[in-house]
């Protein structure tokens, strides 16, 4: 018998206001036709003023208790991950844990960037394994509308805000890879990288900054990674592509998606894909994944799985699970 991370419940939230790529044509020398055909993204979500990652992080969550038919009291960690938290300190993650009224247990913030969300799965798939919790809500969740240059055409169209969770929760399996839950993960990062994808500005630097990125160059490690990290995890799971039901990626362009799914010899109906309607969430764009599949009606129980994301740092990786 082996202790399993096993999905019981997911939600997302997006902010109101939705952005149609033709509002940049006002301000940018861009076009909804030069962003679409090399990103694949037509609106993304800005968060109002004055809302907070922890503000949609919390409403996300709420939306996974509600699926599981459980309540805060049920949960016994909270994992947010998330590059744009509210405060330099607390985390964001104790701040969900104070809006959903849990006043037990423990939280805390992941920061991988893009790939926050498949290193805080790998993370609280060993909090449960280990047995140090047996619920953990596990939330991806950005705003980063807030760090974007907005003179900048080439990383200001790119991006969106929102929150997705899944609540995770310890249940004994046979042990093998027709388990439900969280099968195995892999986890990468190679700070020789760091210049491609960053925010030029911190705590530290005493500024909030803007982010900076180098696309083409991004792009061209990504498929190769992606593909790479996703089948290393399948193979430890004594799996191999062909036993893939969705691959279900880090929503940040359609042909770094369409490249990583043709590289593992799958075809785009094994894929979910929000690019266009979400944008580049980061964090949240695989959990805002999960919880739309799911929704569509595409994700059912006992499907098998594959997230895979890469981001600053850069760090990549992928989670191998049985929904
Ligand atoms: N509108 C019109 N033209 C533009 C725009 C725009 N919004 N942005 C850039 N251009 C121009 C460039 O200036 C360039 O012009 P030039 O040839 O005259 O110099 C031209 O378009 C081509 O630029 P590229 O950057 O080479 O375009 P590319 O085809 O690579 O697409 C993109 C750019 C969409 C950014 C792509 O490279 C990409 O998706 N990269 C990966 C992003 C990613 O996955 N990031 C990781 C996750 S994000 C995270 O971790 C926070």
């Amino acid at each position: 018998m082996t202790r399993r991370a096993v999905v019981v419940g997911t939600g997302h939230y997006l902010p109101k206001r939705v952005v149609e790529n033709a509002e940049f044509e006002a301000t940018l020398d861009t076009s909804d036709e030069w962003i679409r055909s090399r990103s694949g993204i037509e609106r993304r979500h800005f968060a109002a003023e004055g809302e907070t990652t922890s503000d949609m992080a919390a409403k996300a969550a709420t939306r996974a208790l509600a699926d599981a038919g459980l309540t805060a009291d049920d949960v016994d960690a909270i994992v947010v991950a998330t590059s744009t938290p509210d405060l330099t300190f607390p985390s964001a993650a104790t701040m969900v844990q104070s809006k959903l009224g849990m006043t037990r247990g423990f939280a805390f913030d992941v920061q991988a960037v893009c790939a926050g969300f498949v290193y805080a799965l790998s993370n609280a798939s060993a909090l449960i394994a280990s047995g140090q919790a047996n619920r953990v809500m596990v939330i991806g969740a950005e705003t980063f509308s807030r760090i974007m240059d907005w003179t900048d055409r080439s990383t200001c169209v790119l991006f969106g805000d929102g929150a997705g969770a899944l609540l995770l929760e310890g249940q004994e399996l046979a042990g093998t890879n027709k388990d439900r839950g969280i099968l195995s993960t892999d986890l990468n990062s190679d700070g020789r990288y760091k210049d491609l994808l960053y925010v030029d500005g911190g705590v530290s630097t005493q500024s909030t900054g803007h982010l900076r990125m180098q696309g083409n160059q991004v792009f061209r490690h990504a498929v190769e990674k992606l593909a790479s990290t996703a089948n290393t995890a399948l193979d430890r799971a004594g799996l191999s592509a062909d036993d893939v039901d969705w691959i279900v990626p880090h929503q940040a362009n359609i042909r770094i998606i369409q490249g990583t799914a043709k590289k593992m010899g799958l075809s785009m109906d094994n894929v979910v894909v929000t690019v266009q309607d979400h944008g580049n969430t980061s964090a949240a764009s695989i959990p805002l994944a999960l919880s739309v599949g799911k929704e569509r009606g595409q994700i059912k129980e006992g499907d098998l799985i594959v997230t895979e994301a890469i981001g600053g740092g850069l760090a990549w990786g992928a989670v191998v699970l049985r929904w």
